[in-house]
């Protein structure tokens, strides 16, 4: 049960029985209220009117919010910047933002409530597109650059040059549990949160603010969420908030649990993008300079966008030195919902945009796409430094690429794909390969702490808690497995609990992948505090040097002729006065990041890994399957390979998601049409790879001083998905025999496909 053993999630049985404890799973205490928002039904315009006396008549309503009700600072913005209203106070700036909120006897009546709501709006000019936004220069945040070179001249000395545009769509987080708080009020009108959030502490500190007191009015327990993917990084605290208020006002308990379809319309998604590029390369395909902008649909506020589109500009490179470059980003604001972090956090939309353009500089120079990605790979030695003028010190993209090349073969299946091709007219095979490089580290540097607290209980039993949250990752089995390891104990001595903030105190999300390196840390820290006490402690009664007290599974050896129980010591240690609890904490070392000048080592390390997809599409319909996929990944020397593949595999399917079925669509009033699950299409089991084959790369390592030498899973496969993009593009591409750049945005659903295959067919 250590590290490295393949231990099942700890609640894995638990989720397959239904027993695993959500938060609308917790019993509730007599006179619970539920809670319902009502929304906007303008995308940008002024409250002329808004008459909620029927609302508050209706059977069964207790109380109903608007934004006089708000205590305190009627803002749960994260990074404060002052705008994200719990309610609108006069002016609302999306369709469907909550401008009111009901609290009724039953979620029926709250919901039916809600209908009775005689709202006007005297309507402003709306911005509906990121397009417009640009045009209009309407931005969350200051635009940024990122540059290494001269990129302006390089392109001009190219001696082959090719510029375009791509377009990427969003994304629903999709999560199975949606946004939901329950409130439980308490003595001196402080508050009990039970929250589905990836970032307690936040929650915490904006509720405090919202209710106009002070952190420690407010605690904040998250057992586990029913996934997060990032959209309960900052989005929980509206929802937080208004169970909070509703408690405190009328000292019962509160739920506000969203509604499917309230949820998709009501937060935060993957922001799309549209990139422009003007690319410069040489006969082998070599990149010598690049120009590329990028600009995001925010939404409505800034939330994390700015740190989002900063990490969509430091994956521009993806695995690839770039030479000169200049990378510039827009964060533009737009009249929908305020788009926010979704795994790989805006590392997936740079990383998409340079996969198509070494496909196109591929299709230019008649070469395979996989010799351009090689001619392109940083350098071991030379040609190793990133547009953030980072050297990248641990680049493995050569060995990988080896070792999935001699298992996937990939040049014997292109052969095979171009001879299928040639005689099959209306089906048409693809294949892609492609790698991932992904940065690991908040590249906001001091969010890189975390902290543990570890008690021992007289019977030898351990009671743990971090900072971390679990949302399905797997990050609890792994940080308890590193406890066991420390003490050498069963993993069934140790008792997973809640996140907590009473526990813990200011904590970072669990986010960027850095649950089990920064927790797993302090665990271990606060393991390692408790572990030297009872080695003094042994060392002295037993009249031993301290080194000679061995901790071995289950047991204590003290110096060669005295064994004890891991139990017995503990007891003997409770009993001589030794303190068993003990907090840990660690600081992630070595980085540092000038935002002024974009330069610096914003991440630790990075994570390998590669992919090889190969599709079939049907020329006729655009409809598509992915026959088979290759996956090595690189998580160092794993803390836990059930988990680790869990995680690749969870999120090579969510990627595809994003990159294929996945469309958000708005209409022109603003109000978004895809809701619910009827017309927003993610991955069904029968989608996935007939042929999926998946390994941890055998020579993954970290040069870094990680937890046990592990690297972070959470999300760089995600974007192992790119080859299935690449792939689908591929198969297009045969259609035109290669000659005609596809011009494939993102998703590729069907109909994309469908529309990209008739303008390769018309040689466009
Ligand atoms: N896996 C599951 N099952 N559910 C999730 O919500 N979130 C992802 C990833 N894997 C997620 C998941 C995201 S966005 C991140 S940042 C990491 O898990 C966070 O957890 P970690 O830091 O412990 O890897
Ligand atoms: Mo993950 S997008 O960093 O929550």
């Amino acid at each position: 049960g250590g590290i490295r053993s393949a231990s099942k999630h700890d609640s894995g049985p638990k989720h397959v029985a239904g027993e695993a404890v959500y938060v609308d799973d917790i019993l509730e205490p007599f006179g619970t209220l539920h809670l319902a928002p009502g929304a906007a039904t303008v995308a940008h315009g002024r409250i002329t009117k808004m008459d909620l006396s029927k609302v508050r008549s209706a059977p069964g309503v207790v109380c109903v919010l608007t934004a006089d009700d708000v205590p305190g600072v009627n803002d749960v913005s994260p990074a404060h910047t002052h705008d994200d209203p719990v309610l609108p106070d006069g002016i609302v700036q999306f369709y469907g933002q909550p401008v009111f909120c009901v609290a009724a006897e039953t979620r029926e009546q709250a919901r039916n409530a809600v209908k009775l709501a005689e709202i006007e709006y005297e309507e402003l000019p709306a911005i509906l597109s990121v397009k417009e936004a640009l045009e209009k220069q309407q931005f969350v945040a200051p635009p940024h650059v990122m540059a290494q070179g001269d990129a302006k001249s390089a392109l001009v000395r190219a001696k082959h040059r090719r510029s375009g545009a791509m377009e990427i769509g969003g994304q629903d987080h999709f999560y199975l549990e949606g946004q939901i708080t329950f409130a439980i009020p308490q003595e001196d009108g402080d508050v009990l949160l039970h929250c589905s959030t990836q970032h307690p502490s936040e929650v915490q500190h904006n509720i405090a603010n919202v209710l106009g007191r002070p952190a420690n009015a407010v605690t904040v327990e998250v057992r586990r969420m029913g996934g997060g993917f990032g959209g309960k990084e900052t989005q929980a605290s509206q929802w937080a908030a208004l169970a909070a208020i509703v408690a405190v006002k009328t000292g019962r308990p509160a739920k506000m649990r969203l509604d499917r379809d309230d949820d998709m319309v009501m937060t935060g998604k993957r922001h799309d993008f549209i990139v422009e590029y003007d690319v410069g390369f040489d006969d082998d395909g070599r990149i010598c300079g690049l120009d590329i902008q990028y600009a995001a649909n925010c939404g409505f506020s800034a939330d994390l966008s700015a740190a989002i589109c900063d990490r969509a500009m430091f994956h521009t490179d993806n695995a690839y030195f770039l030479g000169d470059v200049e990378i510039r980003s827009y964060r533009c604001k737009t009249n929908l919902v305020s788009n926010t972090a979704f795994r790989g956090f805006g590392g997936p939309q740079g990383m998409v945009a340079i996969e198509r353009i070494i496909d196109e500089i591929a299709m230019t120079i008649g070469r395979d796409p996989l010799d351009v990605r090689i001619a392109n790979y940083y350098g071991t030695t030379d040609r190793n430094t990133t547009p953030y003028h980072m050297t990248v010190e641990d680049n493995v993209l050569a060995e990988l690429t080896n070792d999935i090349l001699a298992s996937c073969d990939y040049r014997k299946r292109r052969e095979e794909i171009d001879a299928f091709n040639a005689q099959s007219p209306v089906i048409k095979r693809g294949i892609s390969i492609t790698p991932v490089k992904f940065g690991i580290s908040f590249t906001t540097t001091f969010l890189n702490q975390a902290g543990a607290l570890i008690h021992i209980y007289q019977d030898g039993s351990v009671h743990l808690n971090h900072g971390g949250t679990e949302m399905g990752q797997g990050l609890f089995i792994k940080v308890a497995q590193v406890v066991a390891e420390e003490f050498q104990i069963d993993l069934d001595r140790i008792k997973i609990t809640a996140t907590n903030t009473g526990k813990v105190p200011n904590t970072s999300a669990t986010a960027a992948s850095s649950g089990a390196d920064m927790n797993g840390m302090a665990a271990r820290d606060a393991a390692i505090t408790i572990k030297s006490r009872l080695i003094a402690f042994a060392a002295e009664k037993y009249g031993v040097v301290e080194a000679a007290v061995r901790f071995v599974p289950g047991r204590v050896i003290i110096g060669g002729v005295t064994e004890l129980e891991f139990a017995d010591l503990v007891k003997q240690a409770y009993l001589a006065r030794v303190s068993l609890s003990a907090t840990g904490y660690y600081a992630t070392p070595k980085i540092h990041y000038d935002r002024e000048t974009a330069s610096g080592r914003p991440f630790y390390y990075f994570a390998y890994g590669m992919a090889c997809s190969e599709v079939m599409i049907d020329t006729l319909t655009g409809e598509y399957k992915v026959t088979r996929v290759d996956i090595s990944h690189d998580v160092g020397r794993s803390l836990n390979p059930a988990i680790d593949r869990g995680q690749i595999e969870g999120g090579f399917i969510q990627g595809m998601g994003w990159l294929t079925s996945e469309e958000l669509w708005w209409d022109d009033a603003g109000r978004l049409r895809t809701h619910a699950p009827s017309t927003y299409k993610i991955p069904a089991c029968s989608d996935r790879p007939e042929d999926f084959r998946l390994e941890l790369w055998s020579s993954g390592r970290n040069v870094e001083k990680t937890i046990h030498r592990s690297k972070a899973v959470g999300e760089p496969p995600l974007m192992l998905a790119i080859s299935v993009h690449r792939a689908i593009a591929d198969a297009i591409a045969s259609v035109g025999d290669y000659k005609v750049i596809p011009m494939l945005n993102a998703p590729a659903t069907p109909e994309a496909v469908l529309n990209a295959v008739a303008n390769v067919a018309k040689g466009m």
